[in-house]
């Protein structure tokens, strides 16, 4: 079966054409990361304009590079939500009309569930699968005893791993988005100001950033009003060793607990490289699955592959029944 996917739910947009829910024949993201940067962030209004100006050119070269014409596909599945209500449009109205005009079955589907599939890509899942969905606007653990089967065991209370990642990286000065950044500088610098890691209750699977965020920006505003200089890179490694502690050590106490076959990690921050090497070092006794870092970030292939694991379900039409749910949990 081949499903042509599309993702429109933030600032890429993408469109891949994936084979059996796995074998990726296209996958075009084009970001529109230089136009928010000047903004330090995503302005909304924006990223809609943008993804309206270059939609049509990604819908083309996605066919164009699997060497497919519209007939040959079997399903469109779009992301419906969760993201910006504007972005969402753009991405489901296109691909509304595409499926209708060429007479395709249309499914909409969750972008959370899609950044899961993304590891399905290169790698099966296996169940019972505990999912670390670290993104920009999410934070959750999340089981899953078989396709298309989400039980959240937890999530973040206040702030996004990934939001944090942004917000203390403007306060440290470097370009949006700050999580890539934040993670390379982290590498270079040694935790040495002992950042407070909230556990909460150490047997709940919720998560808090806000508390650690604030530390940091109080830590960095109180050394420049006396100042004193603080060491970018000890800030970082600092800031990542105390976000990665906590979502190392949750994520190992809930695959105890439901004793799972495989942990798989998903959405942008799973390619922080830290988070990476920490969960492969301290959690040994479980399978550990991780998307390539391309996969990780948005892209319309982990889209197409969940559109395939969702019609093995039987799927509705949903023909021009689709709107954009800019707060969709699984
Ligand atoms: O999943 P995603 O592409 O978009 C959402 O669905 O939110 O995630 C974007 C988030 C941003 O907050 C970005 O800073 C973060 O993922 N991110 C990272 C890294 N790469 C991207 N955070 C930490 N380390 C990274 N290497
Ligand atoms: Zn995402």
């Amino acid at each position: 079966m081949i499903v042509l996917g599309v993702e429109t739910s933030c600032d890429e947009t993408s469109v891949a054409i994936v084979k059996d829910g796995k074998e990726i024949l296209s996958n075009v993201v084009s970001s529109q990361i230089d136009v928010h940067k000047e903004y330090g962030g995503v302005v909304p209004e924006i990223a809609s304009r943008c993804h309206t100006e270059v939609v049509t050119c990604v819908f083309e070269k996605a066919l164009k590079d699997a060497n497919l014409k519209p007939k040959d596909i079997d399903l469109v599945a779009v992301t419906e939500g969760p993201g910006l209500i504007g972005a969402l449009l753009i991405g489901i109205s296109a691909a509304t009309a595409f499926a209708y005009a060429n007479n395709i079955p249309i499914i909409g589907v969750n972008h959370l569930a899609g950044h899961i599939y993304a590891n399905n890509l290169e790698n099966e899942l296996k169940f019972p699968c505990l999912a670390l969905v670290v993104s920009g606007g999410h934070t959750e653990l999340v089981l899953m005893e078989k396709h298309n089967s989400y039980k959240q065991l937890g999530q973040t209370l206040d702030d996004a791993v990934g939001e944090s990642y942004d917000k203390v990286g403007r306060v440290i000065g470097v370009p949006y988005p700050g999580g890539p950044v934040i993670d390379k500088l982290a590498h270079q610098g040694k935790d040495i100001y002992n950042f407070p890691r909230v556990y909460l209750d150490k047997e709940s699977f919720d998560f808090s950033f806000s508390g650690l965020k604030s530390a940091i920006i109080n830590f960095v505003h109180n050394n420049e009003q006396r100042g004193v200089e603080v060491n970018k890179e000890d800030v970082c490694a600092s800031f990542q060793e105390a976000v990665t502690d906590v979502l190392v050590y949750k994520t190992h106490m809930a695959a105890k607990k439901y004793n799972v076959k495989q942990i798989i990690i998903a959405g942008g921050v799973a390619a922080n490289k830290g988070l990476r090497e920490k969960l492969t070092k301290e959690i040994t006794e479980f399978e550990i699955c991780m998307p390539s870092i391309k996969y990780c970030t948005d892209n319309a292939a982990m889209i197409a592959s969940l559109g395939y694991f969702c019609s093995l379900d039987g799927y509705e039409n949903r023909k021009f029944s689709i709107d954009g749910i800019p707060y969709l949990d699984f």
